[in-house]
């Protein structure tokens, strides 16, 4: 489901008041600057780095200035199809897609096929969890660029009783045993894969390398807040481990390869806030970060057979969700750790991207409506000959909150502690603090309010950064947030993308250059913008979520909310960013009833393009399926989209 479905009703507070200027005049103004500096746009080649990209040997780095191959205008050649609204995923003409895995297949030898009327948190500890979402591809071995055998990284963002359970109408009290199902079906999936000769994928059931992570499984909590009161609990008094990961939506891969896997809505987990005294401060926190103000049945009930979700007996279980979360993939054993120094908020996805300085950067989107865009700089620098020696690097560094200027500027504002008015006058009392509320510190910055930022991806050839915007339908009403330049529409029901240019093309630059690339919906509406590409020549396009580059530097556009927005299916979209095809809009795949398309990627040379429809059905019920996609049962699946004729997607 959207967020915005999800949502409980709280609104993160807002200060602006009063009508900013129109839509048309705050277009006006960024589109005519767009215009003069056309002809003054120099890309220069600074190369992010894919899965195996920026590794040689084995798991060593690569410098990142290698030259790319210059973008290429016009090297999308597939026909678009139309939007769809069948309980099929369908491809542009010429493409094959086929079901890799879904909900409750088997990912260790010995298990029975999947049987919704026999489900136990020992048997789904072993299945592929539910609601798949972010997906990567890491090459096997660690190291390579090797396109047809590695490993698929799923995340398992949240479970739904309803399409889950039988008889289970999201009413009555669940079980202690389905909610143990829900805490196994939560988290992420490793899974080994490989194409066969006739181009189809398979995963291998009976390989070592795959794993299951759950909301149980044990993390360790390092960086800044390690360790600080807020994050201590009975259960763990020195507030640095964890019981599991929660809702676990996007995520990105690192140059050293292991997984970045980020925490998003994890405030539906928790109960009785409201039972909190007023004077304590945790209170507040809790209420900028959404946690339901009054308690009442919910979709998660899990408080009720495990005690940690019940703020009114463990009021900082919560500190220790809202993270990113480090895992290696090659290593099954691996202990996930959460990077506080990231910060705190609803993590839509990590992309990490190598500086030209050595440094590593990781740009973050919090999704929610009024909040912030964000990236981290490491204080370090890549080892490219020791891959275990990088496993820390994102422990110290700076994170910073982006604001967006009126005239196409942008300034990247430090999460630091003491630093502006992150100070104790302002009620900051160490970097810890900062960091577990970080929502509260980008406020005091004056960080720019966004339409729900999701995914933040950074262009492999041209080095420019976008970032995904999917809404913001309260944009401007009763008294929110007024649009401004970078977030220009009222009542933005269909999203749109931002484009920005980091100063010197250094990926760990203060301040940028910023422009809108696309405003999204039906190109018949005259509010929507394509980069300047003809209106009538594109595929209509709704709420931008996960994002996602070819090697050529065309970008992908999953999409969430196409179902409210346009009234088709969720899809895929591929638009060249640079040379006469930019802002070209075309839809390669349509998803199925009920879904969205919550995630995709690349393998190492573009021939498979893997991708999550996210819960099909959503709306009905396991006894009152609305879709029956893949298989007679919905399941949440990860599937893969290849090129009939062999090469890569899209070209
Ligand atoms: Fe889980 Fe931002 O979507
Ligand atoms: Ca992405
Ligand atoms: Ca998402």
């Amino acid at each position: 489901m959207t967020f915005d479905q999800r949502a409980t009703g709280a609104v993160a507070e807002v200060s602006e008041h009063g009508k900013g200027p129109t839509f048309e005049e705050i277009l006006r103004r960024r589109l005519s600057r767009r215009q003069a500096l056309k002809a003054g746009v120099v890309a220069t080649a600074v190369v992010a780095l894919g899965p195996g990209r920026g590794l040689n040997g084995v798991g060593q780095v690569e410098a990142s200035t290698a030259a790319a191959p210059a973008a290429q205008a016009g090297t999308l050649t597939f026909a678009p199809i139309r939007p769809d609204t069948t309980d099929q995923v369908t491809v542009a003409e010429g493409y094959r897609s086929q079901v890799l895995v879904s909900w409750g297949d088997p990912l260790f030898p010995d298990l029975p096929p999947f049987d919704v009327n026999n489900q136990t948190a020992a048997l789904q500890e072993r299945r592929l969890g539910f609601n798949s979402d972010f997906v990567a591809y890491m090459p096997l071995p660690v190291g390579t660029r090797n396109p047809v055998e590695g490993l698929l990284w799923n995340n398992h963002e949240y479970t739904d009783g309803t399409m889950m359970f039988p008889g289970y109408d999201g009413k009555r009290t669940p079980t202690a045993e389905e909610v143990d199902v829900e805490l196994a079906a939560h988290g992420a999936s490793v899974l080994h894969i490989r194409r066969n000769g006739d181009g189809s994928w398979t995963y291998d059931s009976t390989s070592s390398y795959n794993r299951r992570i759950t909301a149980t499984t044990p993390m360790r909590i390092s960086g800044p807040a390690a360790g600080a009161a807020m994050l201590q609990t009975d259960a763990d008094p020195a507030g640095t481990s964890v019981l599991g990961m929660l809702n676990n939506c996007g995520g990105g891969w690192t140059p050293w390869g292991t997984i970045l896997t980020c925490e998003e809505n994890f405030h539906q987990y928790f109960y009785n806030a409201e039972q909190l005294a007023d004077s304590d401060p945790r209170k507040a926190v809790h209420a900028r970060y959404d946690l339901p103000p009054s308690s009442r049945d919910r979709d998660f009930r899990w408080h009720l057979y495990h005690e940690r979700f019940d703020i009114a007996k463990h009021p900082n279980e919560p500190f220790r969700f809202g993270w990113v979360v480090e895992v290696d993939p090659y290593d099954p054993t691996f202990t996930p750790i959460k990077r506080t120094a990231l910060g705190r908020f609803k993590h839509e996805a990590s992309t990490a991207v190598l500086a030209q300085t050595g440094q590593v950067v990781v740009y973050s989107g919090d999704d929610q409506r009024f909040d912030y865009v964000y990236k981290f700089v490491s204080a370090g620098t890549v080892n490219t000959a020791d891959r275990a020696a990088n496993f820390d690097l994102l422990d110290t560094g700076t994170l910073y909150a982006a604001r967006f200027d009126d005239d196409g500027s942008g300034t990247w504002l430090p999460l630091v502690y003491g630093q502006g008015p992150l100070t104790e006058a302002n009620g900051f009392t160490s970097q810890a603090d900062v960091l577990i509320r970080t929502r509260q510190a980008a406020d005091a910055l004056g960080a720019t309010r966004m339409d729900r930022p999701e995914d933040v991806e950074a262009n492999p050839v041209s080095g420019k950064v976008y970032m995904a915007m999917t809404n913001n339908t309260q944009r401007g009403a009763d008294g929110r947030p007024a649009p401004n330049a970078a977030n220009p529409r009222p009542n933005n029901a269909f999203g749109h993308v931002v484009e920005a240019t980091e100063d010197g093309n250094d990926f760990t630059a203060t301040t940028f250059r910023w422009e809108i690339f696309i405003l999204a919906g039906d190109p018949a509406d005259p509010s929507t913008y394509f980069a300047g590409f003809p209106n009538d020549q594109v595929s209509p396009i709704g709420n931008p979520d996960n994002i996602a580059f070819d090697s050529r530097g065309n970008l992908w556009i999953a999409t969430d909310g196409q179902p409210n927005s346009l009234k088709v299916h969720d899809a895929i979209h591929a638009v060249p960013t640079e040379g006469p095809g930019r802002g070209h809009v075309q839809q390669l795949l349509s998803g199925v009833v009920g879904c969205e398309v919550a995630s995709l990627a690349f393998n190492t040379d573009d021939s498979a393009l893997f991708a999550s429809i996210q819960h099909p059905g959503e709306g009905g019920s396991l006894e009152q399926p609305t879709s029956t996609w893949p298989n007679g049962l919905a399941r949440s699946s990860v599937v893969v989209v290849t090129n009939a004729a062999g090469g890569p997607v899209g070209a």
